[in-house]
């Protein structure tokens, strides 16, 4: 891929074509930290015995962009029959999500709420760092969920792809903020349990509008101070600066992905007859907020919410 916008900037017209050329530089920028990694990620893992083992793999793929003429498909291609191997049978998506081994009891949901600890004065702002770490490393189940939504929902326009893409990302850097926060303060977060039943249960129970309503219902309910707000205070408060910048990055992504949600969930309600009794199900106006949380606008019902843990807030 680097060679190919090499290629580009080099063979095309600088002046007519500069935007795309502006385009290819900055993503050479990106393309060359990831091509580093790779390389240092080779050198750790992979041995002449594995690269020996692995010959095979490595010739098909020579063998398919061969066959494409290249990447960018500007080289001669030589035309070689070559059997599909995975792509043989068409892919299906597997909503069941899947973690390494690092993670334990995924189906252990006698966790309590962080919030308990997280909203109870006995505690001191130092302590309660610490569970907002567990709060952001437990977001790796969103990029879980938010992937079946962006696959099972066909047919949008790019933007909506795009926004989706962009949420995602974002709720796996919460999630490294987690495990990095972990890290700094020497605490081995393998050896608690980060149950991945909400991203099951919404992946298997819900369509990909209801999930994506979930998600904004509990997004705008961490918009009033005694939501994100309230965590980068205890952050603040407690000295440890990490914790303070990560809430603030936290925050302010939540708050994109609040608008976000309310402009594609709202436009995401499909116009039948079903769509009446959804709209109704999934974006009421409720005036009893649920407890902990101020919410002003709309509510999901209550047992929409609730397929998980109760007082899954975030
Ligand atoms: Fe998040
Ligand atoms: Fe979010």
């Amino acid at each position: 891929m680097i060679a190919s916008l090499q290629r580009h900037i080099q063979d095309t017209n600088p002046l007519a074509d500069a935007p795309t050329v502006r385009l290819c530089k900055f993503a050479l920028l990106e393309l060359n930290e990831i091509q580093d990694y790779g390389a240092r990620a080779v050198e750790c893992l992979i041995d002449p015995a594995k690269r020996q083992a692995s010959a095979e793999w490595l010739q098909l793929l020579d063998d398919c962009l061969k066959a494409a003429g290249g990447l960018d498909g500007v080289s001669e291609a030589v035309l070689k029959s070559i059997p599909r191997q995975h792509s043989s049978k068409p892919y299906v998506y597997d909503k069941t999500p899947k973690r390494d081994e690092r993670f334990q009891d995924p189906y252990n949901a006698g966790v309590k709420p962080p919030e308990a600890f997280l909203y109870s004065e006995k505690y001191l702002p130092k302590p309660k760092t610490l569970m907002m770490y567990y709060k952001r490393l437990r977001e790796i189940d969103v990029p879980e969920m938010m992937s079946s939504i962006i696959t099972e929902t066909k047919g949008k326009p790019w933007g909506y792809y795009l926004d989706m893409t962009r949420q995602l990302w974002d709720e796996a850097r919460h999630g490294m903020m987690g495990e990095v926060g972990f890290a700094k303060d020497n605490v081995d977060w393998t050896k608690i349990p980060v149950n991945f039943t909400w991203s099951l249960n919404l992946n298997t129970q819900l369509t990909p509008i209801e999930r994506h309503a979930v998600l904004y219902f509990i997004e705008q309910g961490l918009m009033p101070k005694t939501g994100k707000r309230f965590e980068w205070e205890v952050a603040v408060a407690s000295g440890d600066a990490l914790s303070g910048l990560f809430q603030d990055y936290d925050w302010a992504d939540e708050v994109l992905h609040a608008k976000i949600g309310a402009r594609l969930v709202r436009q995401g309600l499909p116009n039948s007859q079903g769509s009446h009794r959804l709209r109704r199900q999934v974006l009421v106006p409720n005036p009893q907020p649920l407890p902990r949380v101020q919410t002003k606008g709309f509510h999901p019902t209550p047992q929409l919410v609730a397929r998980d843990l109760p007082g899954r807030l975030r």
